[in-house]
Formats: structure tokens, sequence, C-alpha cells
């Protein structure tokens, strides 16, 4: 399948390639680079919403779910997009928005009965949830008087998944785009949009809970992570399966149980892949991370696939957040995740270690941002292509919609250039996982996980050593060097121990199977 053995690589449309010249990136900029895609070796690619939009959260508003929003093309161009890639052997997934829709959706004005509508309660909201991106989840009409609840902006309000109409209505929408040549969906919000039918009040946080839950102040129990979700998510695998579609959810759970669940009975019959939250909001350490990998891997019921990521739309980019700028780290984190038992999911300009970019004040558009001060805009930034003017993301002269980031040692052009490169590293990765069974289906023994040195096998034969600290590090075993971050070092002997300088790590072929 697909999805289990290749590479899903994330766009974020408005920032990778604008073939206009209007400083938003489009779809006709992702299909001018196909190409490029396709030398990276990726077989999905995940696209953030494509829809018609008022962009008040940058098209995760959506206003048409049958459409293309104009700024980024056309629904020939999707459709096109989806043929030119599907020749490379390339699969499009959609970003499905389920829980909200833009208050700007027809259905807003012509299908109350869609949203949650209560009356307030001793004069203010109708109970104490709060908005992810700040204040009350309630919003007040002043026409009728009574409050709609919207976890994220005001101008989305959410849907009533306890109304069969909008059920059916998605069922349709999956429908609508799975003809049309659509792989497969990644679900935002995917484990929140069905709500406690009584609307009861949240509990408070506790010392116990993650950060981002203390941040917020209460544990969403009852505004969202409903257990009626699974009966959504089963609904839509067995639609999907009549098209060999993938799911992927927006899982954004904090323990590992709770993820396990996503994947349904056996890890059949709900989510093909659910995102793991758990692992990407860790620190970057390996005694945080390992555990996460193998309580992961003990926990995923039999038939279920991991999927693993160290960055994404909303977070802060994995080089900064992660490898805090070094070179040398920002490589380990891309051998590791390239060498995980499971579908990796890159997102665009990881592959160049790209890092996040210093929005200035009068540049923030993320209206998370604009409401509790940490914004996303960073990690969105133009995709640097080269270092000409506009950096081969639009024209010469042209202001991006977001501001360029520093693109003298992050480049697609330059780094293609360099075989030592971050992007280099990825390309033959990926294409050492397409020919080497042990990468794709081989079993993840952990050998040893402290201090600083992660260690683990991967099927019998191939050992990833990664050595994310300041000292030189010496792992016993026997074998070649197959990619090393330092490539100087590829091809390598190793006769009974492997040198590994500070954060450096790698791929070794050992010389003798094990089996055991
Ligand atoms: C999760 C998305 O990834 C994020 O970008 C968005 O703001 C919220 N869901 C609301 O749709
Ligand atoms: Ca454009």
């Amino acid at each position: 399948m697909w999805w289990r053995d290749g590479v899903i690589y994330q766009v974020y449309p408005r920032s990778f390639a604008d073939s206009n010249g209007d400083g938003v990136g489009d779809l006709r900029g992702i299909i001018d680079h196909l190409d490029h895609l396709s030398w990276l070796g990726i077989d999905g690619l995940w696209l953030n919403p494509t829809f018609p939009s008022p962009n008040a959260d940058w098209g995760f508003d959506v206003s048409d779910y049958r459409g293309v929003h104009p700024e980024l093309g056309t629904l020939e161009d999707l459709d096109e997009l989806v043929a030119r890639a599907r020749e490379r052997g390339i699969h499009v997934l959609l970003d499905l928005v389920p829980n909200h829709t833009s208050d700007e959706h027809p259905w807003f004005r012509e299908r109350r009965d869609f949203y949650v509508w209560r009356e307030g309660r001793d004069g203010g909201p109708p109970n104490n949830w709060l908005s992810i991106f700040g204040g009350p989840a309630w919003t007040r009409d002043d026409e009728t008087g009574l409050w709609y609840l919207h976890n994220f902006d005001p101008k989305q309000p959410d849907l009533d998944w306890w109304n069969d109409d909008v059920r059916a209505e998605f069922d349709d929408i999956l429908r609508f785009w799975f003809d049309r040549g659509i792989a497969g969906f990644r679900i935002d919000v995917a484990h929140g949009i069905v709500k406690d039918r009584e609307l009861r009040d949240n509990p408070e946080a506790t010392a116990e809970d993650a950060e981002v839950v203390q941040r917020l102040g209460q544990r969403l129990v009852f505004s969202m992570n409903r257990p009626e979700v699974h009966d959504v998510l089963r609904n839509w695998r067995s639609l999907s399966d009549q098209y060999d579609g993938v799911l992927v959810g927006e899982t954004y759970v904090h323990d590992l149980e709770t993820l396990a669940r996503f994947y349904g009975e056996d890890g059949v019959d709900e989510l093909h892949l659910a995102f793991n939250f758990v692992f990407l909001l860790a620190q970057f350490d390996v005694e945080t991370l390992a555990p996460v990998v193998a309580r992961t891997e003990e926990l995923l019921p039999e038939h279920a696939w991991p999927v693993w990521t160290v960055g994404n739309h909303d977070i802060t980019r994995f080089a900064t957040r992660w490898a805090r700028g070094d070179a040398g780290l920002a490589r380990c984190v891309l051998m590791l995740l390239l060498t995980l038992r499971g579908t990796p999911v890159l997102y665009y300009g990881d592959e160049l270690a790209m890092a996040e970019t210093e929005i200035p004040p009068d540049r923030v558009v993320d209206p998370e941002a604009r409401r509790t001060g940490t914004g996303r805009d960073g990690a969105r930034t133009p995709m640097p292509w080269s270092d000409a003017v506009g950096l081969g993301f639009t024209e010469a002269g042209v202001e991006p919609w977001l501001p360029f980031g520093d693109a003298s040692v992050a480049n697609v052009a330059s780094q293609r250039a360099d075989p030592g490169s971050p992007l280099c590293l990825v390309r033959d990765l990926i294409a050492l996982r397409r020919s080497e069974p042990d990468l794709l289906g081989g079993e993840y023994t952990e050998l040893h996980a402290a201090g600083d040195v992660w260690v683990y096998r991967r099927g019998s034969r191939h050992l990833v050593a990664l050595n994310c600290g300041d000292e030189e590090t010496v792992i016993e075993g026997a074998g070649t060097i197959v990619i090393c971050t330092d490539r100087r070092r590829d091809g390598e002997r190793v006769e009974r121990a492997l040198r590994l300088a500070p954060r450096s790590g790698a791929l070794v072929r050992l010389a003798t199977p094990n089996d055991g």
C-alpha cells in the first residue's frame, strides 16, 4: 500500500510556488514543481486547504467544500494537478475541515441547525468552554440573542455533528473528491468534531496535563474528544474503502492510549494514519523521544501503522525548535524521521532544514498570533527555490504574502548541487527506504537510548545510530555505513565499533543479520 511504504509531503499551497506573480503560491506553482517532488521520491502530496475561504484562518475557514480558492486556481487546475501527479506516481490528499465552516459559508445563514446554538447562562456564554485561539468559545448573535460555538476563531462556527444532515453532507463531499481522483484526506481536528450533547463545562487543567493543556487552562473533554467521534470515523473509513482512499487524522491528543484508538478495532476500521502529537510536541532529547517511540510501537493495534512528523504548519520549524539551529542535529532529526517504522510526513522546507522565519509585527497574519501572541506565520513562509530575487518562489520585485526567510543556507538549487546537503540526505534516505525491506516493514528494536545517544535496529540487518550530544561516542557493531549524516563517510567499513562525532548519525548495514 503506497501510504504505508511511501513518504507523504505536506504543502502549504500559499507558500510553495507562485506561478502568476501575485505573491501567493498557487496550484499551478505546485504543478510546475512536480518534477522536483518526483526527484525527491515522495509518494503522497497533502495539500493544506484549497477550498474557497475568506481566510480568517488561512483556508481553515471553508466557505465551499466543493470548490477551489480563486487565489490558488480553479477546479480544473486541481484536476490537472491530480492527473500530473498521478503520472509521477504521486497521490494527492486534500485537507478536509469538518469541525467548523466559515461564518460566510451559505449554511451559516441557510441551515442554522447545522451549527451549535444555545441560550446564554447568567448573561454570559452557555458554558465555560475556551477557544483554542483564546477567549470564550462562544459568540452571541445580536439578532437572536443566542450564542454559537466556535472552538477556534469566531469566524469559524463549529458544525453540529449530532445532526444527521451534516453527516450526510460530508459523506457527499468525500465522494465528490474521491470521484475526482483525490487519494484521500488529512482530517482537521479529527479528534474533536463531536461535542458533548449536554454541553457540560470542561474541567480545569491540572499539573499532570500536557503543557499545551495547562496553557489553555482547561481540559477539552466536553468541547472536543468525545467517544462518539469514532462512529463518524468508522463511517468515513468504510466510505473511503470503496475508493481505496486513505484517511490521515489530525488526532491532537496528548496520550498514546487515546491515539491508538483512532485506528479502530485491530487498527483497520477507522483512520489509516493518526498523527502522533505526543512525539511532535515533545522536547528533542533522546530520553524523552525514544520512550515515546517505544510506547507507540507497543500500543498501536496489530494492523495499525505509525506515522511520524517533525513539523507542520502549526508549529515552529524543527530546525529551530528541535535542532536549535545546529546543522548536525537537523540532519539527525531527518535521519530519525526517515528511518523509524511507519510513514514519514515531511513538511515543505523541512527537507532543507529550513529555519523558522522571524515575522515583523506588521506582517503578522495568523489569527492565533493576534489573540494569543504566539503565531504560526514563521513556519509558513515561502519555499526558497533559489537565492534569486524572489527566491524562485515569485517574480523579482513582488512582495510575498508572508516575508521570505533567510535563503542563504536553505534553498533548493544550492542544496541540490551539494551532495552533503540536508536535501540530498533526505532524497537518498527516501531512495534507500524504497529499496530496502528492512526500512519499510522491518521491526523497530531499540538497542540503546540513554544520554544523547539513540541506537535502534530496523529489521534484521540495519542499525541506526544517532549521537545527538556534544561528545564523540562509540557504538559496537560491524558492517558498512550506508548513509551517514556526514556524507563523506558513506560506504565506510565498520570493523568492530562505529565512532560517531557529536551531532551526527549513521545508518549501518550489519555484517551479520540479527535474527533474534
Ligand atoms: C488545525 C489546523 O492545522 C490549524 O491550522 C487550524 O487553525 C485549526 N485546526 C482550525 O482549523
Ligand atoms: Ca499566485
